[in-house]
């Protein structure tokens, strides 16, 4: 098994967790790669942003979504199969000529009560919130961790907050980026994250601990406002200490119209390197490059 998980996380929303995923798996993908992306909040943007509305539309009437693969499986105790509900080649972008390499796993709107059921359902069984965790890790072992022999990357768009699935992923996966804007309300939300996983006391640890230290990704950066650049510098500072809880990426996402517009829908096939610009050599090169090194373990 040679894929590599990466989650893509935060606690705080609006932070640019999406807006990662699509950049990321296309630059991947541009890069070479084989990647699957799979959608794990119930807001089901990363779906929309690589399906469009007209298939995701169909794919959550078909039950073709994650959250229908979780009802089936966990609360109603059938053996569904996740792979028909994976979607190759759902990108429209284009590289030298040959659509991008990117097959989705969706979500649907109804992620959130699946979760939510499937605790009722779990704990009205008498299950321990510790056995519902583990039933949740092992389907996540048994049925998407293998999905790693096909793709060379898998990358987890979680929800905001800590959902039970956005746990999971972030506990198993590779790599966790988290991204930030560089604020104080942002940065705020980013310690109260890496408490919560990397730091619970190990009574309260979760079934597996994170394989590194989250890696912060600062998004919508902005060099001329005041309170980024002390925010980089407070961050910069924290990222060096000797008990560092997180690792911080040299690569910064700009806040730029062409990165935000990059998720909208288009009508026509584009371009990789029409839709992100000089932003590829700027910011897409530079951290895919990142994220393969991290993974090295370089
Ligand atoms: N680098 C950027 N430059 C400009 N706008 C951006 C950038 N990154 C994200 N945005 C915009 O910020 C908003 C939030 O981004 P995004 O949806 O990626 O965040 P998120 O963390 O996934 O949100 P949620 O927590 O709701 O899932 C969107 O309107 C997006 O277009
Ligand atoms: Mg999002």
């Amino acid at each position: 098994m040679t894929g590599k998980l990466i989650a893509v996380a935060n606690m705080k929303g609006g932070v640019g967790k999406t807006t990662t995923v699509v950049m990321l798996a296309e630059a991947l993908a541009a890069d070479g790669a084989h990647v699957l992306v799979a959608d794990l909040d119930p807001q089901a943007s990363v779906s929309v942003c690589l399906a469009g509305e007209e298939i995701l539309g169909e794919m959550i009437a078909k039950g073709r979504t994650l959250e229908a693969y979780l009802a089936l499986k966990l609360i109603r105790g059938e053996k569904p199969i996740l792979a028909p509900r994976i979607r190759g080649n759902v990108s429209l972008t284009t590289h030298r000529g040959a659509p991008l390499a990117l097959s989705l796993l969706p979500a649907g709107p109804y992620l959130r009560l699946v979760e939510r059921e499937l605790i009722y359902e779990l704990t009205g069984k008498k299950f321990s919130m510790h056995a519902i965790e583990e039933q949740l890790l092992r389907m996540f072992h048994d049925d998407i961790v293998p999905l790693a022999a096909t793709y060379d990357y898998i990358l987890f768009d979680c929800a905001p907050g800590i959902s039970p699935m956005t746990e999971i992923a972030v506990r198993a996966a590779d790599l966790v980026l988290v991204t930030s804007i560089p604020d104080y309300l942002s940065t705020y939300g980013l310690d109260a994250f890496v408490q919560t996983i990397w730091r619970s006391s190990p009574k309260r640890r979760g079934p597996i601990a994170p394989k590194r230290l989250p890696h912060v990704l600062v998004t919508r950066y902005q060099q001329q406002v005041r309170q980024h650049q002390s925010t980089m510098l407070r961050l910069e500072a924290e990222a060096s200490a000797a008990d560092a809880g997180f690792v911080l990426l040299r690569t910064r996402i700009p806040q730029a119209a062409a990165l935000s517009e990059a998720l909208m829908p288009r009508e026509a096939t584009p371009t990789f390197s029409g839709k992100y610009g000089p932003h590829v050599s700027g910011i897409l090169i530079p951290l895919v490059e990142e994220v393969k090194g991290v993974l090295r373990g370089a």
